[in-house]
């Protein structure tokens, strides 16, 4: 999956055109049905702004920002002191998400609220956010299946994918430790993560680290069989092994994880809820109706479709989770 998405030269993420879109594209996301996500982003960043006794500035720190649009609706949305205070980072090495990004925000890079930071950059500490969207989904994954009495990864060989038995370390005790497992359980196990976690989490003096992904808990994914998926041409399928470099590789994120390393790195109040559920508590609704009243129908009904796509339980509502933590 490393090689398949970040190799330098024939990885899916290191290409110079981007996956994201409709018709001619792979898969399509939360940004690509409207702009709500990030309008109800400013809400809640707002209200951490104001938790924090209104600091002059406010960092909202993206990585795997991809085309920066997250960031260039909710820099779009915000208004007066707030907006002052904010700066948006975007942090993401994929070239065809840099292109794209440097045009999504370019009139907010003119004006500095927003800029570029590399993968490998130091991160500096700040006051304000951490936000991500399905990056988590992206980092390199190894599932890993109990077959009744031993553990065992799943390969490439020569002749396709294979399980083959092998030592899981770290990743069994973690497995084992979310409750009994039965033969065919099992999860995807990311090498990398804590080391992401740590280096996010540390940024950050105060304020909120907020993470959108696919994903479940992780007694959830264990009990499902947690395998990857390939995204090609808006189809989804198992078979990660072909096209590779050609296709998307993902994996389901284990929320349990993400709030244990985040506990670890000394995050308080960490809770994960379904993007359905985050949407409706935190985005500006009543503002939305009657915004909307104004539209011209074609694009009322845009935004309805949007809200409906962000909330829907089989849509992006339930499949979603939202991951709050706080320092
Ligand atoms: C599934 S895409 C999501 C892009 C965007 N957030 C969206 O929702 O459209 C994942 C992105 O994460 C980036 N990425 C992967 N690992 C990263 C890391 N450690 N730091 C920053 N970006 C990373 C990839 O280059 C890719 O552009």
């Amino acid at each position: 999956m490393a090689w398949a998405l970040y190799d330098p030269n024939h990885g899916y993420y290191r290409r110079s055109t981007g996956p994201w879109g409709f018709e001619g594209k792979d898969y399509y996301t939360a940004l690509d049905v409207g702009p709500l996500l990030g309008q109800a982003l400013a809400v809640r960043l707002e209200s951490v702004w104001e938790a924090l006794d209104r600091p002059g500035r406010f960092t909202v720190l993206e990585p795997g920002a991809g085309r920066g649009w997250l960031g260039r609706d909710l820099l779009a949305a915000v208004s007066g002191p707030f907006a002052e205070a904010l700066t948006y980072v975007h942090r993401d090495d994929n070239p065809a998400a840099r292109m794209a990004a440097e045009q999504a925000l370019a009139p907010f890079l003119e004006t500095q609220r927003a800029r570029f930071s590399s993968e490998s950059e130091a991160l500096e500490p700040f006051t304000g956010a951490v936000v991500s969207l399905e990056l988590f989904d992206a980092l390199p994954a190894q599932p890993w299946r109990w077959e009744g009495a031993a553990w065992e990864r799943e390969m490439l060989t020569q002749d396709g994918p294979a399980w083959e038995k092998a030592d899981p370390g770290e990743a069994g005790t973690w497995f084992a430790s979310q409750g009994p497992v039965e033969p065919g359980d099992g999860s995807i196990w990311v090498e990398r993560l804590p080391a992401i976690m740590g280096e996010l989490a540390q940024a950050l003096k105060s304020g909120l680290f907020l993470a959108i992904d696919y994903g479940d808990t992780a007694a959830r994914l264990l009990a499902k069989g947690s395998d990857l998926r390939r995204f090609r041409g808006q189809q989804v399928d198992g078979n990660w092994w072909e096209d590779l470099g050609q296709a998307d590789l993902t994996a389901d994120v284990d929320f349990t994880r993400l709030e244990s390393l985040l506990a670890a790195e000394g995050l308080k109040g960490i809770g994960t809820t379904s993007l359905g559920r985050w949407i409706r508590a935190h985005g500006p609704l009543a503002q939305w109706e009657d915004q909307w009243q104004h539209l011209e129908g074609k694009e009322r009904l845009r935004r309805m479709e949007n809200l409906l796509s962000l909330t829907l339980p089989g849509m992006m509502g339930d499949r979603f989770k939202t991951l709050e933590a706080w320092r």
